[in-house]
């Protein structure tokens, strides 16, 4: 488990559960969902700390993130964040 606060809110999420799969849960934090899939870019977040802690993204996420012109090192779509590594805080945002 990983502590993440989204917009301020606290979750306790597992390591290896790609947060799309959550959407329902995350949604209570006011972060837009599409298609939980990597394509739409409706979930851009800015993660504020425990990039570290996080999957590279994928080459779709990339793609996405390049046509969307939101392609920076601590921008990420929500829906495919994925904790690698337990034990620590991870903080992001929504705009
Ligand atoms: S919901 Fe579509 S890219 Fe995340």
């Amino acid at each position: 488990m990983a502590k993440v606060k989204i917009n301020g809110k606290l979750f306790d999420i597992p390591a290896g559960v790609k947060f799309g799969d959550l959407h329902h849960d995350i949604e209570k934090a006011g972060v837009e969902f599409g298609c939980t899939d990597g394509q739409c870019g409706v979930c851009v977040c800015t993660v504020k700390s425990g990039l570290e802690c996080l999957a590279e993204p994928s080459e779709q996420e990339e793609e996405t993130l390049w046509r969307i012109g939101e392609y920076e090192e601590n921008r990420r779509l929500t829906c495919q964040l994925v904790i690698e590594r337990e034990n620590c805080t991870i903080e992001l945002e929504t705009d």
